[in-house]
């Protein structure tokens, strides 16, 4: 019998030996395949990367020229793996930045960590200047619909889930538009179409699911 799922920041600790600073699974790579073109075509001064992880986003927001490019994450362990001065540790839900102090935020895969998804949101707004933009993804509805759970082999082999918070799109809609952003982009990529359909897992996937969307993409931008 599997042990209860863990917690983010045990898990986090226990996942940072086995997580590279790239694109490292059919999921990522799906993810990255839509996030990656809407950073390319921002121009931004100041960059923040929330929930940075091993860093896999950071050379991606130093493309769009930004001068300054730092990533945040509340996992000394994840932190320990990217590379470079521009990691610092802090929580998402408090961060340690004044407000309007970024033009533009990436967050990737991190908000299913985050139970309140409006508070983060209104965290997002007050750190973004007027007119920057908010680029994050989330693990789509369909993972509870189908109940999916989100699992990863440590550096021992053993294989653990990890326990995440749920949040529908209208959820997301609703917290975005109370904390004052206008969304621009909503996307939500299956498997095949931006992953090579010959890895053996989508093949097994695609057979048992069909095929369902998996990620859920929003880019926003801050209002005046
Ligand atoms: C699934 S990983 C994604 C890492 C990276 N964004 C990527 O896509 O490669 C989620 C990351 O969010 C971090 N995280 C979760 N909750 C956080 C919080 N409240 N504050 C800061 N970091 C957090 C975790 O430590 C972990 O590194």
């Amino acid at each position: 019998m599997r042990s209860p799922p863990l917690e983010a920041r045990e898990a986090y600790a226990l996942w940072a030996e086995t997580y590279p600073a790239v694109a490292h699974n059919p999921l990522m790579r799906v993810e990255q395949a839509i996030v990656e073109p809407l950073l390319a075509q921002i121009r931004a001064t100041r960059a923040l990367d929330v929930g940075t992880g091993s860093g896999r986003y950071v050379p991606l927001l130093q493309a769009t020229d930004a001068g300054v490019v730092l990533g945040l994450d509340f996992s000394l362990e994840m932190l320990a793996r990217g590379s470079g001065r521009s990691r610092v540790c802090g929580d998402a839900r408090r961060l340690p930045f004044r407000r309007a102090s970024f033009d533009l935020i990436n967050a990737s895969l991190m908000v299913g960590d985050i139970a309140d998804i409006g508070a983060w949101t209104t965290e997002m707004a007050r750190v973004l200047s007027t007119g920057g933009h908010l680029v994050y993804s989330d693990f789509h509805p369909s993972w509870v619909q189908r109940g999916w759970s989100r699992t990863f082999r440590s550096a021992d082999g053993d294989l653990h889930e990890i326990a995440f918070h749920a949040h529908a799109i209208d959820d997301h809609l609703a917290a975005l538009e109370r904390a004052g952003f206008h969304i621009r982009a909503i996307r939500e990529p299956r498997f095949g179409s931006h992953t090579d359909d010959a890895v053996p897992g989508i093949r097994a996937f695609r057979r048992r699911w069909g095929n369902p969307q998996v990620v859920v993409v929003f880019h926003a931008v801050k209002e005046p």
